[in-house]
């Protein structure tokens, strides 16, 4: 698997310094503040897993998971899952949690729709940042890492199913994407 690796864009060094930074911003927003924490599945669990363990004042967590019809531009589009109940949506304080925000079509639609559903208040942090990609007006309130316009796999993220156990970020050499097309 590490074969697969063009090179290492971000160490687990690197990740480790990150993650202590962006909580401190978190935890310094939150004091006092009771909230939520919602992992987008699948690719976020690592970063929120290692995030929420540096966020030492209280909260609880749920997941959600989305998935987009039409061409994405609005929220009416999203089929969204709630984990564990729709019932801790209202009132709440949550921050979505995931792995990369790219074009924003996914964040934007999830925070429409929670508020539709209630959430008193929707923010979000992500792992990593590629503001050249962005297709509708969304910004992250915290980020890990800005990269650029390059596909990424590893520490959550995958191609194809694959790669996301990877301790480290990485771009992925051709012959990979070619070896997994051509099946
Ligand atoms: P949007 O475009 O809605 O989408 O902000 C965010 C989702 O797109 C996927 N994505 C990637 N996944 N490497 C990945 O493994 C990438 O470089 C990448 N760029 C976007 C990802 O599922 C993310 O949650």
């Amino acid at each position: 698997m590490h074969d697969d690796i063009e090179e290492i864009l971000l160490t687990e060094q690197q990740i480790t310094a990150g993650i202590d930074a962006v909580a401190k911003q978190v935890t310094d927003a939150y004091r006092g503040v009771e909230f939520t924490v919602v992992s987008v599945l699948k690719g976020s669990c690592i970063f929120a897993s290692d995030l929420i363990r540096r966020i030492p004042v209280p909260l609880e967590l749920a997941f959600v998971s989305a998935s987009s019809y039409g061409d994405g531009t609005t929220s009416g589009d999203l089929e969204m899952n709630f984990f564990p109940a729709e019932g801790e949506i209202r009132g709440k304080h949550l921050l979505l949690v995931d792995d990369i925000l790219d074009t924003g079509k996914t964040l934007s639609r999830l925070k429409a729709e929670l508020t539709k559903r209630g959430a008193a208040q929707v923010k979000s942090c992500v792992f990593l940042d590629k503001p050249a990609r962005r297709a509708v007006e969304y910004n992250a309130d915290f980020r890990a890492f800005e990269v650029d316009d390059l596909f990424v796999v590893g520490y959550g993220l995958d191609f194809a199913g694959r790669y996301r156990n990877l301790p480290f970020v990485g771009s992925l050499k051709k012959e990979a994407y070619a070896g997994v097309v051509d099946g």
